[in-house]
């Protein structure tokens, strides 16, 4: 059945979670605005579109918001890396298993992440994307837990630096759960 218009929002975040509340989805949707506003900023004037490069699975839905949060033209593409199993820590190694669709040459990049941990997904995929040639590459990431960085990465937009928790909730999984969590949780 269709919503109506007048229908009253179904209440979001109610949902049971497996863990303590860390950021609320009220936080995150005021952080993703302001990031998205200076995005634009940096961007404002470039003779072409930005290319918005989500990081499948995980960034799927802080880039649907980030994407909605611009006021300038931009494309979305995706690149899968994986390296995660179905636990809590890294294999350590990382394998790009989908590419953007066409070229980068040229184009002004920006890698959209969850969260950075080791640094080793977003540095593996700089390393690839640089060998394309862009006019500028950047990575956006959510989440910043510097705490078990293994590789020092240049991370352009943050928002939010956090503790040393294994997160879920807003995209971020736990064994493929979870995502649909409107905030995010520290697994408990
Ligand atoms: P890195 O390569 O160690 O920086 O790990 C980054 C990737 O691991 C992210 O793209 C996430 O998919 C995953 N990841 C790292 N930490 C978490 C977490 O706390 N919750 C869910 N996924 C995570
Ligand atoms: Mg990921």
């Amino acid at each position: 059945m269709a919503e109506g218009v007048a229908a009253k929002p179904r209440a979001r975040g109610s949902k049971r979670a497996p863990g303590r509340a860390m950021i609320s989805s009220e936080r995150i949707a005021k952080r993703v605005g302001r990031l998205g506003h200076e995005i634009s900023e940096v961007y404002a004037g470039s003779d072409t579109p930005l290319v918005l490069v989500a990081i499948l699975k995980g960034a799927t839905v802080f880039a649907a918001d980030l994407l909605r949060s611009l006021s300038i033209p931009a494309e979305l593409e995706f690149v899968r890396a994986a390296s995660y199993g179905a636990g809590t820590k890294t294999s350590g190694r990382v394998k790009i298993a989908h590419m953007v669709e066409g070229s980068l040459e040229g184009r002004h990049v920006l890698l959209v992440e969850d969260i950075v941990d080791s640094g080793r997904t977003i540095d593996t995929i700089l390393r690839r994307f640089r060998r394309m040639k862009p006019a500028s590459l950047r990575v956006a990431a959510l989440l910043d837990r510097p705490a078990r960085r293994e590789v020092d990465v240049k991370i352009d937009f943050t928002g939010f630096v956090i503790p040393d928790r294994f997160v879920i909730g807003y995209g971020l999984d736990y064994a493929g759960l979870y995502r649909e969590l409107p905030g995010i949780y520290a697994l408990s």
